[in-house]
């Protein structure tokens, strides 16, 4: 995205232009900073058996699926859902990992016929798959007590959270394992999810390596995603040099300890899609009351929950009209919930009704959480690419 006469652009188009269009509300994705993003992450992560399993949670829209796959992405799943649309797309099988919780046996099934990985989450996924599928190979979740993330619902390690199979528990799932002759060829842990601080995830990366040593079948190490985005002014970037160096390091110091070289796993979703996604929707009144003004714009939590479930910030601009005067607003949703607010005390040049609002960093964790709670509609969804657009869904 970029600015010209004032406005908002993305490639060649203003977002009035794609507004009027396609209608609002709209979610613009951008192909280029998908790109970009893998590229920077492939440039960093020199450990030459590295992959990368795109987390499609982050967002499954078609067309992304299809870039990622084109760039080189494998891709991880949650449910047979994802795994369809995986498989719709040409992910290979080989190239899909299934990692979930809760799982029923029917979706088990499923995903053992279509020879999909798994990570398996805890002892009674064990042996459940040891009786589905005798004989064959597993990974397994596991929980090292290390959690991080911007938000507690996010937190993904330690005791309060629901994933993975804890330490003190590794011996039974072995034993488990031995029961069904399964053999675990892979170790998997995710630790919580936005993460910027190099730091925290270099010491859940340390904590699987020395928990790998115990185990002598492994083909695999996945060490989740989690890698964060600035949504905060104030927030800095992943250092992802330090990561990518540290990272490559201690594998290939892993690699000698352990006497082979494993694969190393990623699972990035939104540090791939975050930033390449914007939401458009038009300003329908402006009201205030003794103390403040509301903008109300024809979208709410219904279509971009972040804001009312984590208290996310997302930066909010008038594409209109990027300088002017500015003026303090509250830029609140149009779903009958009073936590239906976007942000509050936002600095933004002032708006009139049928300006278009942009909300920026909404390309993860967006479109895939909407509802059509109301009674709404979905938002569109359109890809820009350098010449146009690539297809609009
Ligand atoms: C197992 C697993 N892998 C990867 C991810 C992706 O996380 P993020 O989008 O923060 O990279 C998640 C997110 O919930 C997850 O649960």
């Amino acid at each position: 995205m970029h600015t010209k006469n004032n406005k908002l652009y993305f490639g060649k188009y203003s977002s009035t232009t794609l507004a009027k269009k396609f209608g609002t509300p709209l979610y613009v994705y951008e192909a280029d900073v998908i790109r970009q993003r893998y590229l920077e992450l492939i440039k960093n992560m020199l450990y030459h058996k590295f992959h990368i399993h795109y987390a499609c949670k982050a967002n499954t829209n078609i067309s992304i699926l299809k870039l990622l796959l084109h760039l080189g992405a494998k891709i991880e799943t949650v449910s047979r859902g994802e795994i369809t649309s995986a498989l719709k797309v040409g992910f290979k099988s080989k190239d899909i990992l299934y990692t979930s919780s809760s799982v029923t046996e029917e979706e088990m099934v499923f995903v053992i016929k279509n020879n999909i990985k798994v990570n398996l989450d805890s002892l009674s996924q064990i042996e459940l798959y040891g009786k589905l599928n005798p004989n064959g190979k597993i990974g397994i979740r596991i929980n090292q007590g290390i959690g991080a993330g911007h938000h507690s619902h996010v937190i993904t390690g330690g005791v309060m959270s629901k994933f993975g199979i804890p330490l003190e528990h590794l011996s039974q799932a072995k034993k488990l394992a031995k029961k069904y002759k399964l053999q675990i060829v892979s170790l998997h842990q995710h630790i919580g999810s936005n993460v910027l601080d190099s730091k925290i995830l270099l010491k859940a990366f340390d904590k699987l390596l020395e928990t790998a040593k115990d185990f002598s079948e492994l083909e695999s190490l996945d060490f989740g995603g989690g890698l964060g985005i600035p949504y905060l002014p104030k927030d800095k970037n992943l250092n992802l040099k330090l990561l990518g160096q540290e990272m490559t390091r201690k594998m290939n110091n892993f690699s000698k300890i352990y006497g082979r070289e494993l694969n190393m796993i990623l699972e990035p979703g939104r540090f791939l899609v975050a930033e390449a996604g914007t939401l458009l929707a038009n300003v329908t009144e402006i009201k205030t009351n003794p103390k403040r003004t509301f903008v109300g714009i024809n979208t709410g939590f219904n279509h971009l929950l972040r804001p009312a479930m984590y208290g996310s910030h997302h930066e909010i601009i008038n594409a209109n009209k990027i300088k002017g005067a500015i003026i303090k607003v509250d830029v609140a949703g149009n779903i009958c919930e009073s936590g239906d607010v976007f942000g509050r005390d936002r600095k933004i040049s002032k708006p009139k009704v049928g300006d278009v609002l942009a909300i920026k960093n909404s390309g993860a964790y967006g479109y895939v959480m909407a509802s059509r709670y109301n009674s709404r509609e979905l938002p569109r969804e359109i890809l820009i690419g350098k010449n146009g657009i690539l297809r609009s869904i």
